[in-house]
């Protein structure tokens, strides 16, 4: 028989304390329902008009995707239905925004990337969600006037929602990575893989090689190392820019995804709180590593919602040979 998402919570709540259990379930449904609204955009998207530039620009200043408005207005909205979440920080605000329904028992922050991969959507290419889930101890007030930033390591929860050939939901709240298929015959997430473990050693590297000029030179060493391993141990290279894409791939098969320091983004371009942090939670809950070429991302203490960071992530015996090249003289 089937186990769906929210009975799997229900199920595992004596893993994890009551109060983030029941707080936990209500966040899950608005994420889940708003996964399910987004993923019945993106299939019929060129047929409703949805496809490309909706003509504003976020915090970044990159241009929005009409679907990057939709994913947010969509988890906002579903997020708003409950008094669990405080408040909601996404990518495409560069506020943070107080939830419509957050009371002085709110207790929760969202950090996500409502649409990740953007640049992919036209082209039918697979993009994703990502949220990251803290308890706070601010109150409203508080948060209105500056929000407590926390390490990774003080995530509830985490994950991602892949929208591919099936659409995957792969969610942790400290105690392994399970992944749920939404099966569209009944409109539910169904358990699909429990306590994930990510393989030591893959046979992929994945990064944007166009860029490799502008990698630090210990970056373009590794991957020279890698790429010249022994027979039957060599590594291919696997791409698709988009980044839950690249990782899902990586939690499944081993191997590495690097987003190194560019010119473009010397501090890489990769948000922390809504985009490395989560996957970096699931990577290390899987058995992999995730470091910011230096240290664990898990361990950076925030200083902005929309900061960035290198991010190396991946299966231990790929992230600790990249930490021995980090660590040899230029
Ligand atoms: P987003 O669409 O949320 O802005 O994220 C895009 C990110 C990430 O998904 C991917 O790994 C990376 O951008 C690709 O960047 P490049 O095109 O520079 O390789
Ligand atoms: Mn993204
Ligand atoms: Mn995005």
């Amino acid at each position: 028989m089937i186990t769906t998402f929210q009975q799997h919570i229900s199920l595992k709540q004596q893993e994890i304390t009551s109060e983030d259990s029941a707080a936990l379930l209500k966040l899950m449904s608005g994420i889940t329902l708003a996964a399910k609204m987004i993923e019945a955009k993106i299939r019929r998207a060129s047929l409703s008009g949805l496809v490309g530039e909706d003509g504003g620009v976020n915090s970044h200043g990159e241009s929005q995707q009409k679907l990057d408005i939709y994913a947010n207005d969509a988890l906002i909205h579903c997020l708003g239905m409950h008094d669990a979440a405080a408040v909601l920080i996404s990518e495409e605000n560069n506020e943070p925004i107080i939830s419509d329904k957050a009371t002085e028992t709110s207790k929760y922050a969202i950090f996500f990337d409502p649409l990740d991969g953007s640049s992919n959507i036209d082209v039918n290419v697979n993009v994703g969600t990502i949220f990251s889930i803290y308890r706070i101890d601010q109150s409203v007030e508080e948060i209105v006037g500056r929000l407590t930033l926390h390490p990774g390591i003080c995530q509830v929860a985490a994950g991602y929602v892949l929208y591919g050939p099936s659409t995957v939901l792969a969610y942790t709240s400290g105690n392994g990575v399970h992944l749920f298929t939404l099966d569209p015959t009944i409109g539910s997430f169904v358990l699909s893989g429990e306590n994930l473990k990510m393989p030591n050693r893959g046979r992929y590297y994945s990064c944007n090689e166009a860029n490799i000029d502008e990698f630090p030179a210990h970056y373009e060493a590794y991957l020279s190392r890698l790429r010249t391993s022994d027979p039957g141990e060599s590594y291919s290279s696997r791409y698709v820019g988009s980044l839950v894409a690249d990782f899902h791939r990586t939690l499944l098969r081993g191997g590495i995804f690097l987003y190194p320091p560019t010119t473009a983004h010397p501090e890489g371009k990769l948000r922390l709180l809504y985009e490395a942090s989560p996957l970096a939670f699931i990577a290390e809950q899987a058995g992999g590593m995730a470091i910011n070429g230096e240290q664990s991302i898990l361990r950076i203490q925030p200083t902005s919602v929309h900061q960035r960071t290198p991010l190396v992530i991946g299966g231990c015996s790929e992230v600790e040979l990249f930490l021995v090249h980090a660590s040899q003289p230029a």
